[in-house]
């Protein structure tokens, strides 16, 4: 009777923790599922290997699912993301989410003018760096632009100059320093300075 009990207390434990490991295998397999779908486009995990197509890897969770929420409801304009993003649905986007801001970035070397990108340093210190802290890498929004790719780079700062309704933020930081500067050269000069963080 005591070995009865004992048997079926082993089984039952053996059921539990196989249920537990199914629940916990589920979630990963469906996680790979769906960013299979991106990972065309943007890069092994992530990390893109360019030059329109922006890297997604370890861009943080917050702003992912913004970008992804704003080119869904086309307030962001976008050229293929828009119609993407409709495919999946708020849970789906958080699980990418917190799969992509958990990958460590890969970054490729880009065409840069030394020139231009030592003056875009000093720009970015004096119109940016207040919002995209890029040195000692501590605030939320840098990891966007280092290294970001420069081709992507220039096309989201157009969209922003042209009325991109995502963030008004950027556009009048943008109209401020066109204001300031009255150069576009200076804005390559910030490009070649974020492509040249690697
Ligand atoms: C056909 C190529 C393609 C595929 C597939 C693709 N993307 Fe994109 N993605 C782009 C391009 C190009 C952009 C720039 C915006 C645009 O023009 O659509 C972008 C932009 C983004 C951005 C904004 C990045 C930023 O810095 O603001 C996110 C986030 C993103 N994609 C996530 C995803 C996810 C998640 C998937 C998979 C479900 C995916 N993408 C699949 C091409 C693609
Ligand atoms: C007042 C704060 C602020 C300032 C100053 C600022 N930005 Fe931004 N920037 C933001 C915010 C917030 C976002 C995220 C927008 C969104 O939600 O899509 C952003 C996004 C961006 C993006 C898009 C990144 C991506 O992955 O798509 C670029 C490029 C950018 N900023 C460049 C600049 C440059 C260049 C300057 C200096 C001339 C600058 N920013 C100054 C707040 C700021």
């Amino acid at each position: 009777m005591h070995l009865l009990k004992y048997i079926l207390l082993l089984i039952t434990g053996l059921m539990v923790t196989l249920m537990v490991s199914a629940i916990e295998r589920n979630s990963p397999a469906q996680v790979s599922m769906l960013v299979n779908t991106c990972v065309g486009c943007h890069g092994n995990d992530g990390s893109s290997v360019g030059p329109a197509t922006p890297s997604i890897a370890g861009m943080r969770k917050p702003l992912f699912i913004k970008a992804m929420q704003d080119m869904k409801s086309g307030k962001r304009p976008s050229t293929v993301m828009g119609l993407l993003a409709k495919g999946y649905t708020d849970e789906e986007i958080e699980m990418m989410a917190d799969f992509f801001s958990k990958q460590e970035v890969v970054r490729y070397t880009q065409n840069i003018e030394l020139e231009k990108a030592e003056r875009g340093k000093q720009l970015h210190k004096q119109y940016c760096d207040g919002c995209h802290k890029i040195e000692g890498r501590t605030q939320a929004l840098f990891n966007t632009l280092a290294g970001q790719w420069m081709s992507y780079l220039k096309f989201r700062l157009s969209d922003f100059r042209n009325g991109d309704a995502s963030s008004s933020m950027m556009a009048s930081a943008l109209e401020y320093f066109i204001l300031k500067n009255e150069s576009e050269e200076s804005l390559e000069d910030l490009l070649h300075f974020y492509g040249s963080q690697e």
